[in-house]
Formats: C-alpha cells, sequence, structure tokens
C-alpha cells in the first residue's frame, strides 16, 4: 500500500505573466541571485527551475518566460506545479500573456496567487489590477473573493516575506505528499546539448528517489545517471519529489515536457526507449501512408500547382534548449505564407555542425540558429557550400531576420 509510504513533500511554485511584469526579478530577490543580469535582452527564454528555503522549509520555483513566443513553456510550467504566482504589473495591469497564464493555471488546476508587482513604479495602481481580477472572476481576497493577493515590488523587497508566507500557509492547506524513496518518476522540464556533457536535463522529480548511477527512460531516450547538479551547479547524490536537478548521462535530448522513470538497469532502459523508438516510426509510416490514401489525387494536383506558385524557403533549425526548438517552430508557422512556402527540412537541439551544412547544402536550406554556437570549421564549410546561416539570441530578432530574408526571395 502506497499510501502509507507518503511524506509530506515541498509545494512547486510556477512564476507566470506578460513580459516584463517582474518575474525573474521576483526570483532573483527571493534567491538573492542575479539571473536577470545575463539574460538576452532582458527577456527570459527558458524555464528556469530552483530550490530556495523560506523559514526553514524548502521551496521549489519554476520561473517562465513571458514573451508571446513561449506559450508551450507557460503551459508546461503551470502545469507541472501545484501553486501559480500570477505575477501583474501594477504600473500595467494584466495584459495578453497575463490572460493566457491564467488560463493555463485555470486549466492545469493549480492553486492561484497573485502577486502585484512594481508597487513602487510612478503610476503603479494596486486596485485597478483588482478590479481586473474581478472581471476575470477571481476577485481577490480582501475584496469579498477567494484570491490571495500580495502586493509586491520585486526591485525594492518590499512585500517578499508576505508573498512566501502566503505560498507556506497554501501549501500546508494543499497537504502535499509523495512517496520519498524507492523507483523514481518525474518530468522533464527542459533539456539540452552542452558541450563536454553531451544530452542533459533539468528534471523534476516527483516521487521516489533519483540516484547517481540509476538507469532512467524517457520516451526515446535513455539515460544512466552519471551526475547530477542542483540549481547552483553543485553535485549531488541523490535528489527527492519536487526537487529540481539537471542530469547528465541520456543518449539524446529527452522532450520537455515528458516523463521518466527509473528501470531496473540500463540494458532495460535502452531497451524500452528503442521499442518506444520502432513503435514511433511505425505510427508515423501508418499516418504517412493513411494520408496518401486520403488525399484525393485532383487535391494533390491543386496542391502541386499551388506550391510551384510560391518560392520555396528551406530552413534547419537549430536551438540552445528543447523548448525553445518547440518557441522558434511555432513562431515560424505563423509567419504569412501566401509567397513565400517555408519548410523546416531538419531540426535539433545543439550547437550548428557541420552535419547541418551538409544538409543544407544538399536541400538548398538556410540554416537558422537560435542563442547557438557553431562547430570548429562550419562557417568555413558553409561558405564553401554557399549555405547562408542566419543566426540570433533573442527570439524576436531572429524572427524579424528570417523575415527579412523572405522578402529579400521575392524581390
Ligand atoms: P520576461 O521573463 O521576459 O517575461 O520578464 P520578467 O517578467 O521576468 O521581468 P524582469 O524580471 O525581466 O523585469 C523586467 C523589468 O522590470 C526590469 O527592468 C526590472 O528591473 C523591472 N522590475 C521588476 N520588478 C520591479 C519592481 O518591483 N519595481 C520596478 N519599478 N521595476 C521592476
Ligand atoms: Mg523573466
Ligand atoms: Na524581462
Amino acid at each position: 500500500d502506497e499510501s502509507a509510504l507518503l511524506e509530506p513533500r515541498p509545494p512547486v511554485v510556477c512564476i507566470l505573466g506578460h513580459v516584463d511584469h517582474g518575474k525573474t526579478t521576483l526570483l532573483d530577490t527571493i534567491r538573492k541571485a542575479k539571473v536577470v543580469d545575463d539574460e538576452f535582452g532582458g527577456i527570459t527564454q527558458h524555464i528556469g527551475a530552483y530550490q530556495v528555503e523560506a523559514s526553514g522549509e524548502p521551496l521549489s520555483f519554476l520561473d517562465t518566460p513571458g514573451h508571446a513566443a513561449f506559450s508551450r513553456m507557460r503551459e508546461r510550467g503551470a502545469s507541472t506545479t501545484d501553486i501559480a504566482v500570477l505575477v501583474v504589473a501594477a504600473d500595467d495591469g494584466f495584459k495578453p500573456q497575463t490572460d493566457e497564464a491564467l488560463k493555463f493555471a485555470k486549466k492545469a488546476g493549480v492553486s492561484l496567487i497573485v502577486a502585484i508587482n512594481k508597487i513602487d513604479a510612478k503610476g503603479a495602481n494596486i486596485d485597478r489590477v483588482k478590479t481586473q481580477m474581478q472581471e476575470r472572476g477571481i476577485a481577490p481576497e480582501d475584496w469579498g473573493g477567494e484570491v490571495i493577493t500580495v502586493p509586491v515590488s520585486a526591485l525594492k523587497g518590499e512585500g517578499i516575506d508576505q508573498l512566501l508566507e502566503m505560498i507556506r500557509l497554501q501549501s500546508e492547506i494543499m497537504e502535499l505528499k509523495a512517496v520519498p524513496k524507492g523507483k523514481s518518476s518525474g518530468v522533464i522540464i527542459e533539456s539540452q546539448i552542452e558541450q563536454g556533457r553531451g544530452p542533459t536535463a533539468t528534471i523534476l522529480v516527483k516521487k521516489g528517489k533519483l540516484k547517481v548511477g540509476d538507469a532512467l527512460v524517457c520516451g526515446t531516450a535513455s539515460c544512466k545517471v552519471k551526475a547530477m547538479h542542483d540549481d547552483l551547479g553543485k553535485a549531488v547524490k541523490e535528489a527527492g519529489p519536487s526537487t529540481p536537478v539537471k542530469v547528465i548521462g541520456w543518449s539524446d535530448a529527452p522532450e520537455s515536457g515528458s516523463t521518466y522513470e527509473t528501470v531496473k538497469n540500463e540494458r532495460e532502459a535502452k531497451r524500452v526507449a528503442e521499442e518506444t523508438l520502432e513503435s514511433r516510426k511505425k505510427k508515423e509510416e501508418e499516418d504517412r501512408l493513411a494520408a496518401k490514401s486520403a488525399g484525393s489525387n485532383l487535391d494533390d494536383l491543386f496542391s502541386a500547382i499551388e506550391s510551384t506558385r510560391k518560392t520555396n524557403f528551406n530552413v534547419i533549425l537549430k536551438a540552445d534548449v528543447h523548448g525553445s526548438l518547440e518557441a522558434l517552430t511555432g513562431m515560424l508557422q505563423e509567419l504569412p505564407s501566401d509567397q513565400v512556402e517555408l519548410k523546416v527540412v531538419g531540426k535539433g537541439v545543439g550547437m550548428i555542425t557541420k552535419k547541418d551544412v551538409e544538409l543544407a547544402g544538399a536541400s538548398d536550406a538556410t540554416i537558422v540558429g537560435f542563442n547557438v554556437r557553431m562547430e570548429n570549421g562550419v562557417q568555413g564549410h558553409a561558405k564553401h557550400l554557399d549555405v547562408r546561416i542566419l543566426q540570433d539570441n533573442i527570439i524576436y530578432q531572429l524572427i524579424d531576420i528570417i523575415r527579412e530574408s523572405m522578402a529579400e526571395l521575392l524581390e
């Protein structure tokens, strides 16, 4: 009986809200860190996972980006947590991504706390935010509603203790529990390929105890845990429920948002991952055949005519982490396609390699790199094969560069 083994676990708290409303600054103040100073373009472009102690008790936090491009990250963040802290800037009020974040939090059924931030700023209007909450059916507690609302200034450190206290009280009410030992399972927060380390993943343990030496499987990726690091980069030997850790030793970067579990040994992990890969391939092939037989010849003919009318723009996408690759792909799909047909002929996580250049050369594609470096010799090779490489480390600037290149094609 598992319920007899349950023990209290720390809450997982996700910080959500519109771009620049102060989420990362709030976490920096709580953690006495300075993450914000190192961000490109002043925006968060990844999920961050941290554990802090407040009044002697651990709390786990997820920081999410507020920029429109990263809605999948916000949704994933909201769905892997117990409590969502919706940050609303007092001088700006509810904005599109505030509403989107609220929708994700509701959908995930997590409990909600609203932090009205920037109360020190010129034009701050706490009552206006509370009115907006009321209009959205989430009236604040002190206005007769149910939502705990804390005015804060992340920049000046005001109201932070009250916010942490509210989080603690809320998690107490929720009586969060998990089995703290034995077989572990949990969720992939983010994954990437790191130089010298290979594929790594930041994971959040949901149950059991994850240990160095464990064998894991996650979709088509397997892992023999070589090392684990906490959010400060310190090596740890084990991690229990609600703890975020970076895990090194993967065969492949596992998909963000997917679930890992421990299996009895490395051989078993490889076997299960291989099986998943085979069945995925089979499913893809079946889908492809089904789509082919469903489409009439006439439809095929029309789409063939349609696409010859358009100019093709083939791209190979490379991004620093799995989540940003997904965000980039999403943004490209939204670019206007009436004249230029953008086609993704390859994509992956990690630096731009000579192999990417080869593929680009063979498929007449442009390489698009988001926040990645180039392998030695890539530039020369690209020049030789006449392959273009477009790069930036701020997502909306990269999209602008791509849009310009698409426009150039029509000139
Ligand atoms: P994204 O992750 O890109 O969505 O932004 P964010 O919500 O993490 O906001 P961030 O922490 O990057 O802060 C955005 C700007 O607001 C920065 O210039 C901060 O210094 C400023 N800021 C954050 N909190 C406060 C606050 O309490 N008061 C004032 N006046 N400015 C703040
Ligand atoms: Mg941020
Ligand atoms: Na920002």
